[in-house]
């Protein structure tokens, strides 16, 4: 497949060495910086372009990996251009209304990878979750075919089912790695390191290897230890924006458990 990648971030970063390495091609690098269009497309052997308008029309597969407030924007630009051809974003939050931004693209479709991405961070993408939808059967099934040469892990969803994944993703690594930096804070203050957390963390994550978190649930919440939660509140006297976060979460584990000590 010849596949032009519209953005020079992330995702398209790590989507675009992942693809080269399987042996697609990737013929343009679309950034509105030049030096960042060329810096990938230097490593992914393709042209970079920093307008759209000298977009390709000649790539079998336009990956749209831009901020998702810039998809529409973008879709309108390249309409013209890309109309009989595969089009697709890779936003889990984005439904597939945004293409109807331009109305003549028929072939269009989201092709998302459930990760988190950095650009200077190895991912080992064989096995990133792609959730795959199309809005043609044909186009879909050759996402799904190219998306099995990048992982083993592809999943064809539907616009709600992926709204849900990425709301499931912000609770489960964004909210997560937020209370990470609440940990963080609270050992700097005591001059201790984040590290001696670190074995804690990586049980808490080993431990849902099951894959059911509910049931390895431990703390003051879900044992109804009471005392310990004012010690706790009481701790973070002073900082009230904490207190609410420890005190909406004790609810819901409280709340969601509430048959471990209710009797
Ligand atoms: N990062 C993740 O973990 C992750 C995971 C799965 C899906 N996604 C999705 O993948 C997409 C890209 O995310 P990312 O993390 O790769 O973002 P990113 O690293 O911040 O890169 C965003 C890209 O969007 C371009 N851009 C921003 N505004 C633009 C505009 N108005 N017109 C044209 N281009 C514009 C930037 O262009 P310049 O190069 O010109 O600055 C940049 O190349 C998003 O839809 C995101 O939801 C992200």
């Amino acid at each position: 497949m010849k596949i032009a990648l519209i953005g020079a971030g992330n995702v398209a970063t790590h989507l675009g060495t992942k693809l080269v390495e399987v042996g697609e091609e990737v013929v343009q690098v679309y950034s509105r910086s030049l030096p960042k269009a060329t810096e990938l497309a230097k490593a992914l052997g393709a042209r970079p372009i920093d307008d759209l308008y000298g977009l390709t029309a000649k790539a079998d597969l336009y990956i749209i990996a831009v901020h998702d407030s810039a998809i529409a924007e973008v879709l309108k630009k390249i309409e013209e251009i890309v109309v009989d051809k595969m089009v697709v974003h890779t936003s889990g939050a984005t439904p597939a209304k945004v293409f109807e931004a331009a109305p003549d693209l028929v072939r269009t479709g989201v092709f998302y990878p459930l990760q988190t991405f950095t650009k200077e961070r190895k991912v080992d993408f064989s096995e990133v979750p792609i959730c795959l939808s199309a809005a043609d059967e044909t186009d879909l099934n050759l996402l799904e075919l190219l998306a099995l040469k990048l992982s083993t892990n592809v999943y064809k969803v539907t616009d709600a089912q992926r709204a849900w994944l990425h709301l499931s993703a912000v609770f489960v690594n964004n909210f997560t790695n937020h209370l990470f930096e609440i940990g963080h804070s609270c050992l700097k203050k005591q001059k201790l390191p984040f590290e001696m957390l670190l074995p804690l963390i990586q049980e808490t994550v080993a431990k849902l290897d099951g894959g059911q978190p509910k049931l390895v649930q431990t703390g003051p919440a879900v044992r109804g230890d009471f005392s310990t939660v004012e010690r706790h509140l009481t701790q973070l006297n002073g900082r009230g924006d904490l207190q609410e976060i420890y005190r909406v979460m004790t609810k819901h584990i409280k709340r969601t458990h509430a048959d471990n000590w209710t009797h």
